[in-house]
C-alpha cells in the first residue's frame, strides 16, 4: 500500500483477533514509531509489548491499581487487555528541558503513536488507540515501572480485523481548513 492510501484509509478497528502483527512486521511498525519527530531529540518514546498471558496480568495490575468498587467494574478491567492479541502500552518518559516543555513529548509519543498505527494499517493488520482511566492512573504508571510525571499516551491495540475495514468517513474540508489572511 502507498504512503499516501495508507495515511487516507486508516480507520479504528475495535474487534481484532490473532495473528498479532509480529517479527519483521512488528520491527517495521516499531520503526515507523520511532520516526516520529522529537524536539530536543529527548527521545520520550517507551514501548511495552503485551502479548499472550502477559495480558491477563496487565488486567489483573489494572485491578490492584485502579481498586474497582464493584463486580463489573473488576471484570471490565480484567477483560480490556484481552481484547486484541498485542497490546502496545505507549509511554512518554518526560524529561527537564528549557525548551521542550511535557506537552510536546507527550505531541512526540502522540506522534508516534500514530505513525505506528498507519504502518499496522499498511501491513494489513488493524488497530485502535484507547486510553481510559487506566492511563492516568498514577498505581498503574508505577506498576508499569514509570514515575508520576510520566504519560501513558495510549495503549495501541493491534491485531487482525474481524471484518474489513469500515468505511472512512469523509470530512468536509471547508469546516476545518480556511486560508488565513488579514
Ligand atoms: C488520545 C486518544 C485516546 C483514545 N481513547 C479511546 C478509548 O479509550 N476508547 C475508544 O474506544 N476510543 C478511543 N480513542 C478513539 C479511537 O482510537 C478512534 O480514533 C475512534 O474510534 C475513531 O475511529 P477512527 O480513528 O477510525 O476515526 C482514542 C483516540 C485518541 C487520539
Amino acid at each position: 500500500m502507498d504512503a499516501l492510501t495508507a495515511l487516507q484509509t486508516r480507520t479504528a478497528t475495535p474487534r481484532l483477533v490473532e495473528p498479532a502483527p509480529s517479527g519483521a512486521d512488528l520491527d517495521a511498525i516499531i520503526k515507523a514509531g520511532l520516526r516520529a519527530p522529537d524536539h530536543g531529540m529527548l527521545r520520550p518514546w517507551r514501548f511495552l509489548l503485551v502479548e499472550g498471558k502477559m495480558r491477563a496480568k496487565l488486567g489483573e495490575l489494572f485491578v490492584d491499581a485502579l481498586q474497582p468498587q464493584t463486580q463489573e467494574q473488576k471484570d471490565k478491567l480484567l477483560a480490556a487487555p484481552l481484547r486484541a492479541p498485542l497490546v502496545i502500552i505507549c509511554v512518554a518518559t518526560i524529561k527537564e528541558h528549557p525548551k521542550v516543555p511535557p506537552v510536546e513529548q507527550i505531541a512526540s509519543m502522540a506522534a508516534a503513536i500514530q505513525n505506528m498505527s498507519v504502518a499496522i494499517h499498511a501491513l494489513g493488520y488493524g488497530s485502535i488507540w484507547r486510553t481510559g482511566p487506566v492511563s492516568q492512573s498514577n498505581a498503574v504508571k508505577h506498576a508499569l515501572g514509570f514515575s508520576d510525571r510520566d504519560e501513558i499516551v495510549g495503549f495501541l491495540y493491534a491485531g487482525t480485523p474481524t471484518f474489513t475495514d469500515r468505511p472512512v468517513p469523509e470530512h468536509d474540508q471547508g469546516v476545518y481548513v480556511e486560508h488565513w489572511q488579514v
